[in-house]
């Protein structure tokens, strides 16, 4: 959105814990400046482990960061280099389903503002509803569907991070998305883009509720992603993101859908993530 609709913000209070945490990941990366961070999905962490001269800081010496308690999810923050590039990368967030509401991820995210980090690239495993993108898929996501009942600004706004009412049109950032898909095809990797419907879960979808998030224009389906999306457009932070299809969604085929799926599906679509992204930061310039 452009700034100059931006309503005046009051200072980021001291005690706030972004501003906390984002002092310490100061002090310990010194000049690096990371223009980007990444939020790393479910099987998706071993991206984190690619980044040069990494400086790593566990989650929990971070006021107000999560702990992340889902098998496949870490809690390290890396500040690295990759492409060239000085990265932060999130190994492990916090959902929804596990009942700790959305205070954690709101650090998380509003802390890569404090750092003066501008681009927030979410990825995350996801359900595909196409059955001609099946698992090693990879689909950049356009647009969101939020049927959870839940977004993570319910509550008096935080002024000090942005405006009570954030609009979501393009919320998913049309030419980092282009920029992605070109990346994609330069690295030969074939890519979808198509909007990600939210999931609160835990429990997976019934085979009844994926038609009917097909027939409302679902394209992948996941449990993730899109409040991280609303906390990160509403602090101004641009977004893009990237669902490693780890599954087809329930009903569509004979496997039956487990997290451990989740995990072995993240492996080839994971792979395929890592070289795109990769190529997005060798041509990356904020
Ligand atoms: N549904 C919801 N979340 C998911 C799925 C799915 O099929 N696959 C990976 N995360």
């Amino acid at each position: 959105m452009s700034d100059h609709h931006a309503h005046h913000h009051p200072p980021i209070p001291v005690d706030d814990p972004a501003r906390q945490s984002g002092e310490i990941i100061r002090s310990r990366i010194g000049d690096r400046t990371p223009r980007l961070a990444m939020i790393l999905g479910s099987g998706l962490g071993g991206f984190a482990e690619r980044l040069e001269n990494p400086v790593q800081i566990p989650y929990a010496d971070l006021p107000g960061f999560p702990i992340p308690t889902v098998s496949g999810h870490g809690g390290t923050l890396y500040c690295g280099t990759i492409a060239g590039q000085d990265v932060i990368a999130l190994q492990g967030r916090q959902h929804a389903y596990e009942g700790h509401g959305f205070a954690g991820l709101k650090t998380m995210i509003r802390t890569q503002k404090r750092l003066g980090v501008d681009t927030l690239l979410v990825t995350c495993a996801a359900g595909s509803l196409n059955p001609d993108a099946g698992p090693g898929s990879v689909m950049a996501i356009r647009d969101h569907i939020n049927l959870s009942g839940q977004n993570p600004l319910v509550g008096p706004n935080d002024d000090a991070w942005g405006d009570r009412f954030v609009p979501l049109a393009g919320a998913w950032d049309p030419d980092t998305r282009t920029a992605l898909i070109e990346a994609a095809s330069d690295v030969g990797e074939p890519i979808t883009t198509g909007v990600y419907a939210w999931w609160l879960g835990p429990a997976f979808e019934t085979p009844a509720e994926i038609q009917l998030l097909a027939r409302l224009g679902a394209n992948a389906v996941g449990m993730s992603s899109v409040p991280d999306c609303i906390i990160a457009r509403h602090c101004g932070l641009r977004v893009v993101g990237l669902a490693a299809i780890t599954n087809l969604a329930e009903g569509m085929s004979p496997v039956p859908i487990s997290h451990d799926q989740t995990l072995a599906g993240a492996k080839l679509a994971g792979d395929r993530l890592q070289r795109i992204v990769t190529r997005f930061l060798e041509r990356f310039d904020g």
